[in-house]
Formats: C-alpha cells, structure tokens, sequence
C-alpha cells in the first residue's frame, strides 16, 4: 500500500522516516540513492523523505523523481528534512513537486520538518532534544494525514521562492568542495567512502589511494562516515562539524557523556 524513500545524506532523515514506517506498518525504507525509480514496484502511496540542501532538494532527489515512472503510484506525499521549518525552506520541494505534478501525480502531504544541523556547528543540546520531541509528533500527525490522504496547505511566501532560486547555484560550488577533499594517511582502504557516495564521487586507485571527483554535492557523508576520521577538506576546514555529526549519539544520549 505505502512505499517509502529516503535521501539523507547524515542520518537524520532515516530516522524519520523509519519512525514514519512503524506508523504506517511498513517493512522496509528504500535508499533513495540505491534505489532505480523504474523498478520500484507498483502501490497506492509513495513517501519520499530528502535532506534540504540550499533550500532545495538535493540534484541526487531530482534525478530520481525525473526517472519516475507516471503511472507507478495513485499518490505521493514529500517530506522535506532541514534544520528549521521556517519560510527559508518552504520552496524546498517546490521543483521536485512540478516534476511530479507533470507526471499527474497527486500530492498529498508536502511539509518540512526540522531536525538537528548537519554542518558548521552542532545545535546546543537542549534544542537537539526539543527538535527530535517535535519531530517525532510531527511524523505521527504526518502519519494520519497520509492514512486519511489530507492534502497539506502550504503557504508560499515570495521570499521562499526567491532562496530557493538563489540556493540553485549551491550545487555548482558544492562541486569545488569535492575537490578539496583529501584522504589521509590513516586511511585503512576500506571503501565505505567510495561505496556510500551517493554521487559516486569517489574512487579508488589501484594503488588503494582515494582520489575525489567533480561531482560533490558536499554532503558530509564520507567524513562523518569514515571509520578512521580520514577524509577532510583542504581549505574550507569550518564547513564539517568538528567532531562529526551522528543521529544516533543524540538518540542514545550519548553526546552528554562527551
Ligand atoms: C550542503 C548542505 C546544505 C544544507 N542546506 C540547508 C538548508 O538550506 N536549509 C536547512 O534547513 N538545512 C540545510 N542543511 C542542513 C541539513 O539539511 C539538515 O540538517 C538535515 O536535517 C540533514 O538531514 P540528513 O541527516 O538526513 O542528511 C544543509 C546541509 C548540507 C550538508
Ligand atoms: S572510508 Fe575512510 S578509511 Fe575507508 S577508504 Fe574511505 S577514506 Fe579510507
Ligand atoms: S564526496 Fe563526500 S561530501 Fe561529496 S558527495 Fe560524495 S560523500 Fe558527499
């Protein structure tokens, strides 16, 4: 009845939207970035759950959504995942959501949630708790909406159209962050890194040395996920939070402890 996808390049979105599947009794959560739009098998209601980047979602939802076949589902509801949910991200699925609309699709659900930030500087605890209280209501009443197919009503402010237009040059100067990116010598040649790109940016060398291309989208996934704390940029060194950022530390309170 209900398939789900996720993009989320640091975890927070999965942890929605696997909240999101025990509400809707689902079994499994696709990888957006795994997951080829033209096999995934027919059902009444497709979730997509993606990561705000710039305002928008991220080049990696869009390709996806472009390769959607038109007649796969009856309804699709959006869920857009940033660290606020304010008019400065209420455009972000606004061209995912032509695309769809295009196709004929039926929207349904269309809201922003906000969860923790993801780069530059970790959000005080506190807030971190507060957000994750309110995210996790805000996923139960999403729940309903999407049982009962109430279609949300979003305001969309001139100003969070005009972000969302300037935000679009981002993923331009995100492909210059990949090129600064560099693997240390304590790199262990694992290939997580290379495996978990979710623009298939990295490669390694025969000689096992991880080489970056210009396909970033600065995501942060392979620097918060390398095991070994290996990969990071030569120049714009304030961009990854220091200590890395994980979902989980904050679920398990483990960042107390810290
Ligand atoms: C390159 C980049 C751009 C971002 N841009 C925005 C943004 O425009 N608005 C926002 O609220 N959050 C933005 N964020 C923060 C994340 O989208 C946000 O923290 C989100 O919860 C991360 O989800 P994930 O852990 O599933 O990747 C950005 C993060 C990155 C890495
Ligand atoms: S994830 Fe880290 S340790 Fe593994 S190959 Fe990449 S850089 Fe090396
Ligand atoms: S190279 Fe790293 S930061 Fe860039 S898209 Fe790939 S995983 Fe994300």
């Amino acid at each position: 009845m209900y398939t789900i996808v996720q993009f989320s390049p640091t975890g927070n979105t999965a942890y929605l939207a696997g909240m999101l599947s025990e509400y809707l009794d689902v079994d499994r959560v696709n990888a957006l970035e795994h997951t080829i739009p033209s096999k995934l098998k027919e059902s009444e209601h497709l979730i997509i759950l993606f990561a705000i980047h710039a305002f928008n979602a991220p080049k990696t939802v869009k390709r996806f959504v472009k390769g959607l076949p038109s007649d796969r589902f009856t309804k699709i509801s959006l869920i857009a995942v940033g660290c606020n949910d304010k008019w400065l991200n209420c455009a972000a699925s606004n061209e995912i959501r032509k695309i769809l609309e295009k196709k004929a699709y039926q929207i349904v659900v269309d809201e922003i949630i906000a969860m923790p930030l993801t780069l530059i500087m970790s959000f005080p605890e506190e807030m971190i708790s507060n957000l994750l209280m309110d995210a996790r209501k805000r996923i139960n009443k999403i729940s309903i909406d999407i049982k009962n197919s109430i279609v949300s009503k979003k305001k969309l402010p001139f100003k969070s159209l005009l972000v969302n237009r300037v935000g679009r040059i981002e993923p331009f100067a995100a492909r210059f962050f990949g090129l600064e990116l560099y693997a240390k010598k304590s790199c262990i040649k694992c290939g997580l890194c290379v495996r978990e790109c979710p623009e298939s940016n990295i490669h390694m060398k025969d000689n096992g040395k991880i080489k970056f291309g210009f396909k970033c989208m600065m995501c942060m996934r392979c620097i918060y996920n390398c095991p070994t704390k290996s990969i990071i940029p030569r120049i714009s060194k304030f961009i990854p939070i220091k200590n890395g950022y994980s979902i989980e530390r904050y679920i398990s309170g483990g960042a107390e402890n810290d």
